[in-house]
């Protein structure tokens, strides 16, 4: 066990088909358990998320899986966020997920990897990711930009660029030490 277990929650931010943002999800999801934490990947694809009508705390009757995401925010010490940047953005599935809670997110340390198929590393969706934490009275920790994310990581998950080993090993421990200052 870690020092200081935590619990993660890593968020996928796309759902497109042949994403390819899904392999550093996967690979940082073990990596945090690989160190003795709690991870667990939200995959919207495992869910069936409507377009949002308003948020989980201002309806009595909530989408099953906006519940299920809204108790697994509650639960988690931090999220991880990977995503794609679509249109210097971040895609507009992963915006309707997160507007779904409000209260849920206040005090929780955020982390974020952010994909691209070329050189930029997702950056300008990194820097819509921290003003979203922001207005979400969470924390903006640590981020990984993974740039030609097709030569970093094969379908499996399993990474080609070792120079990404020590990366993602020095994320997951900036993630754990920015999670325990809240925890
Ligand atoms: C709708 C759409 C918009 C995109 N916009 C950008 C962009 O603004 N900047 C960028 O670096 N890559 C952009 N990309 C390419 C992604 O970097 C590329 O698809 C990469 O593989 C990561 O996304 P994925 O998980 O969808 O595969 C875009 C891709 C799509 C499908």
């Amino acid at each position: 066990m870690a020092d200081h277990a935590i619990t993660s929650l890593v968020v996928q931010g796309t759902i497109r088909e042949e994403r390819r943002s899904i392999r550093p999800a996967r690979y940082v999801t073990d990596q945090f358990q690989e160190k003795g934490h709690d991870a667990e990947l939200f995959d919207m694809k495992d869910y069936e998320i409507p377009l949002f009508t308003n948020r989980r705390d201002m309806t009595n009757d909530p989408h099953p899986d906006v519940e299920t995401f809204g108790q697994k925010v509650e639960a988690a010490d931090s999220l991880v966020i990977v995503t794609p940047e679509y249109n210097h953005s971040i895609p507009g599935p992963l915006k309707n997920l997160l507007d779904y809670l409000y209260p849920e997110y206040e005090d929780k340390p955020f982390s974020y990897v952010t994909v691209s198929a070329g050189g930029f590393g997702g950056v300008r969706a990194l820097s819509h990711l921290h003003d979203i934490t922001l207005e979400l009275n969470a924390h903006p920790g640590p981020d990984l930009p993974v740039s030609r994310v097709a030569d970093v990581f094969d379908e499996d998950s399993t990474l080609l660029d070792d120079t990404y080993e020590d990366k993602f090993e020095a994320f997951v421990k900036q993630a754990v030490e920015h999670t325990v200052q809240f925890i």
